[in-house]
């Protein structure tokens, strides 16, 4: 993971560099630092363990400087500690900072020490910085150094590098990690991604794996490996450069919530052209598809797994639904004609692009990226594309990207469900039920004041034990997920007809279980295994949608989730759990956004 920033410019540009971090805090935030020349002509660098603040309380104010890189790190190699911060340095004259992993860091390391290089840090990062060095004092020009050391370095990277001795030039070089150049007047910058640096330009320029770049004031300089020139668009930025702000609210994961009514309108009218759904893609594809695959990570994963349930009761197509960690290192049968779903947030996620990468091998008939982020490695991988259009996404535990991506997913179903001749009342059904999901997705988050009351029962709470049936199932994974991620209770999530095979045992009359309800087929089968809990004593809280009538049930907290019962249930559904989960973090004094130990984009294996 891991957040980088550079900037060369005629202006001062320390005040740039700490804006971009804090924009790219989400990305990791155990420590930060940063590099620049100032006009003494010394290589300037400082790092420190916490957050960007921390960094910028450290900062001597008057430290001021036209060229400079920066770093927010969520450790990988080396724990949390000044040392291993970035940027690192070499010999005074060259400093890196750095996103990925470098995979054969130990040979490499062993290498530069028998050269004389003293290592300071117990990072990968730092061969980076050492092999351009030496490549430097053996006289290559900047450039030729920077090829001969990507040329050495096996696994991940974005690399961002400033050298003493070539004041107002930043080079920058991407495999695997993303780096966005942004083309300012007289002034560029690179980045991790566009909205670092949306306040300076909204001109950006997405590099491509084994790109170097070279940027000046007045230039920028974009090579292939082995450095011939190439060519790469401007694009204009979509993204206001407000975008990362919290504005009325306490914290990003708070507006993100309210804003998922927009966000669901805003994904419905991007794949909707009168009675086309999903005009994006290819009726003949979707004829042939035979079967579906799903590989994703974390909440994408979630969002597979209800899409299987449409998918296979709407469509009659067979899904599987695995978590890309697990997928990419197993041989899986794959049937003839079958279509590769990847769903990512970020379009970054390292499992998830690396089992993406099978898929050629493997012989699916094509691949679909199902994405919030444009010109992401995951858009740019797949074969067809749906973005979803949840806007930028800052809170590290995922939200309005859940659900924006259900929206896709249950649009994806009616296209499928046409293309193979299926029932036309149920896409109608489909697209109305759709339809109503901003509105009454306004309607149930209108309901927060009594989940707040909830959530202070639920904060006292040591363990959360979550249950659901059929489609509620991994909506109850999502709850508990969400739980977990920003309040650091202790939470399960069980399929409901499963509890008398184990976790039945943990039930007592202190344990809260937390149950989405929805008032299909599976109902009646829910309510016993709720009676199962309640005979042991254990507190039950059922979000309920309206035609679930429990009230005759003492012992049991109905919270109506005031919507009927619709196809879109789980989208609904979803919402007062995560609701309940910022509330109880809120309430235990968490960091909600930036959540220990976590990082929005796992750009990591
Ligand atoms: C991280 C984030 C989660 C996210 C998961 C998958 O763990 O903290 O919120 O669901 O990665 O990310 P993706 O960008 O691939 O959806």
């Amino acid at each position: 993971m891991c957040g980088i920033v550079a900037a060369c410019a005629e202006r001062n540009i320390i005040p740039i560099l700490i804006d971009g971090l804090r924009r790219l805090e989400y990305r990791g935030y155990d420590s930060a630092g940063l590099a620049c020349l100032p006009a003494d002509g010394q290589l300037h660098h400082q790092a420190e363990v916490g957050k960007v603040a921390d960094l910028v309380a450290a900062l001597d104010e008057k430290l001021a400087a036209p060229t400079g890189i920066a770093h927010t790190r969520w450790a990988t190699h080396g724990s949390p500690t000044r040392a291993n911060a970035h940027p690192h340095v070499s010999s005074d004259r060259v400093a890196v900072v750095h996103n990925g992993i470098i995979e054969n860091f130990e040979s490499l390391r062993e290498e530069l020490q028998a050269d004389g290089y003293t290592f300071r840090s117990e990072t990968d990062t730092e061969v980076i910085v050492h092999l351009l060095d030496r490549a430097l004092a053996a006289g290559q020009e900047p450039l030729e150094a920077l090829r001969a050391t990507c040329k050495r370095l096996e696994g991940a990277y974005a690399i961002a590098a400033i050298m003493r001795d070539q004041p107002g030039r930043v080079l920058g070089a991407r495999l695997g990690s993303p780096l966005v150049v942004g083309v300012g007047v007289g002034e560029h910058f690179l980045a991790s991604d566009a909205a670092a640096l949306v306040p300076v330009t909204q001109q950006m320029m997405f590099l491509e794996d084994g790109d170097l770049v070279e940027i000046t004031r007045k230039q920028v300089k974009v090579h292939s490996q082995d450095l011939t020139p190439v060519q790469r668009k401007v694009r204009i930025s979509s993204l206001p450069a407000d975008a990362v702000d919290k504005g009325p609210y306490r914290h990003f994961m708070e507006k993100e919530i309210h804003e998922q009514p927009e966000a669901i309108a805003t994904t419905l009218n991007a794949h909707l052209e009168g009675t086309r759904i999903c005009p994006s893609l290819d009726r003949s594809l979707l004829k042939r598809v035979r079967a579906v695959h799903i590989i994703a990570c974390g909440t994408s994963f979630h969002a597979g797994l209800v899409a299987r349930y449409w998918i296979e009761s709407m469509a009659g197509v067979p899904v599987s639904v695995e978590v890309a960690s697990e997928y990419r290192y197993r041989r899986p049968a794959i049937p003839d004609d079958t279509l590769l779903i990847a769903i990512s947030q970020s379009g970054e996620t390292a499992d998830t692009l690396a089992a993406l990468g099978r898929s050629e091998e493997l012989g699916y008939l094509a691949t679909l990226g199902i994405c919030n982020v444009p010109e992401s490695a995951l858009t740019r991988q797949c074969d067809h594309v749906l973005m979803t259009r949840a806007g930028l996404e800052v809170g590290v535990a995922s939200t309005k990207a859940f659900t924006t991506q259900l929206t896709v997913l249950l649009l994806f179903t009616a296209a499928l469900t046409k293309a193979r001749g299926g029932d036309a009342r149920l896409v109608h059904k489909m697209l109305e039920d759709l339809g109503h999901a901003p509105q009454q997705a306004r309607e149930v988050l209108a309901m927060d004041d009594r989940v707040q009351a909830i959530a202070e029962e639920i904060a006292e709470k040591p363990h959360a034990l979550f249950l659901g049936r059929g489609i509620e199932y991994p909506i109850a994974m999502e709850g508990a997920l969400k739980l977990k991620e920003v309040s650091y209770i202790h939470a399960e999530a069980y399929a409901a007809g499963e509890l008398k095979h184990g976790p039945l045992a943990l039930v007592d009359d202190t344990l809260p279980v937390i149950v989405p309800a929805s008032s299909n087929a599976l109902l009646a089968k829910l309510v016993s295994n709720l009676q199962e809990v309640r005979a042991r004593g254990g507190r039950l809280y059922v979000f309920a949608d309206r035609g679930v009538d429990m009230a005759a049930h003492p012992r049991v907290e109905i919270i109506e989730v005031p919507a009927p019962h619709s196809l879109i249930s789980p989208i609904l559904q979803i919402l007062p759990l995560q609701f309940l989960a910022y509330y109880v973090g809120v309430l235990k004094g968490t960091d909600v956004d930036q959540p220990r130990n976590l990082a929005k984009s796992v750009t990591v294996e």
